[in-house]
């Protein structure tokens, strides 16, 4: 399958308008720091951009990223922006028609920023076989990956792979297209359905137990929104299914608890996050305003303890006494809804 991809980011698409749905076509309103980022990004390389979300979560300054398929590199130029010339990114990808245009303007971009030295760069491999490009266990800060573990033909072994390069406390932050249902063989075995990125995609559910299987023990859900397919021949095909583009957060925090356990804690945020100084988005269900206090489970009190946000927060109790589950936080899924671990009550996150 692999060649097949290739084929199709290498040869058949040109630009990102070549898609046959709306997944480039991210809604969600991006902030100003983040256009005023992507219009310092060379023109041929936006113009190969086929992601679909936005994978630059908060508090990048200095972070070491590594990005899972960067394709022309857009999501890696925005990011050289946004961790500074003290971090640096590293972009992954099979096809050498994009690391062609991803390679030609890292000097272009140097300049741009007014790097010394840059601090991006692409190499050629598998994402399901990083183990081949000598990159060090826990040596990256974060990963993001924007619409492509859906073209993988293990993404069990993505996942297992981006466990072991992270920190403890990093993040694997990223976009991916996710069906609401397992897409019939016939229609992954079709190369042009897989590689417009829909018979790829994941059933929701799969991809919650692959991710904890892989040691990410809860999976966030950060945003989505359905897909839509312009293509009518593709949509007759495929138009059962519903897909979603999602983009999760899923922390590497040894033990995290398979459900959301009360214990009494809270966090209140003092604000200092850049572009996040009112308020703070953890995932859906936490929107966490600056100066309140804010309950939260187990789980959501280590991430934001153990992680690079651990400064911005004031942390109050212990897991020395437990209430029981924290009701109404049970998992979300794509889309707009969430499976309820137990019998719903009111919660203080949601
Ligand atoms: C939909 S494009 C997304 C590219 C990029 N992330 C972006 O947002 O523009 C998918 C990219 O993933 C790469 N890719 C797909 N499967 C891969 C794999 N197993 N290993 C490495 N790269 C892969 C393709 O070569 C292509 O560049």
């Amino acid at each position: 399958m692999n060649e097949a991809v290739q084929e199709y980011y290498g040869k058949v698409l040109q630009h990102s308008d070549d898609l046959q749905t709306d997944a480039c076509c991210t809604d969600t309103a991006i902030p100003s720091y983040l256009k005023k980022a992507m219009a310092a990004v060379h023109d041929e390389v936006s113009a190969r951009y086929y992601g679909c979300g936005l994978v630059m979560p908060q508090q990048l300054q200095g972070m070491r990223i590594l990005d899972l398929g960067s394709g022309s590199g857009r999501d890696c130029y925005v990011l050289a922006q946004l961790v500074g010339e003290q971090g640096s990114v590293v972009g992954v990808d099979m096809t050498d028609e994009q690391l062609a245009v991803a390679n030609r303007h890292i000097e272009w971009h140097r300049e741009q920023f007014g790097y010394a030295k840059s601090n991006v760069e692409f190499r050629k491999g598998y994402i399901e076989k990083l183990d081949e490009l000598g990159l060090e266990n826990e040596s990256f800060d974060i990963i993001v990956s924007n619409c492509v573990i859906n073209l993988s033909p293990d993404k069990a072994a993505v996942l297992r792979e981006a466990y072991r390069l992270l920190k403890p406390g990093g993040e694997l932050y990223f976009s991916d297209v996710y069906a609401d249902r397992r897409v019939e063989k016939e229609l992954v075995d079709d190369p042009v359905l897989y590689g417009e990125c829909l018979s790829g995609a994941l059933y929701w559910n799969d991809f919650h137990n692959l991710a904890k299987q892989a040691g990410f023990l809860d999976p966030r859900l950060v945003e989505d929104r359905p897909l839509g397919i312009d293509n009518e021949e593709i949509a007759l095909r495929i138009g059962h299914i519903n897909f979603f583009s999602a983009t999760y957060r899923l922390f590497k925090l040894d033990g995290l608890e398979s459900h959301c356990e009360d214990y009494g804690q809270a966090a209140v945020y003092k604000g200092g996050i850049a572009h996040s100084e009112q308020k703070f988005l953890l995932d859906k269900h936490h929107l966490i305003q600056k100066g309140k206090m804010f309950p939260v489970c187990g789980n959501t009190y280590r991430m934001l303890k153990e992680s690079r946000f651990a400064d911005y927060f004031d942390f109050y109790g212990s897991t020395d006494t437990h209430y029981g589950i924290f009701s109404g936080c049970g998992t979300l899924i794509p889309f707009g809804s969430y499976a309820v671990s137990d019998e719903e009550e009111d919660c203080g996150c949601c």
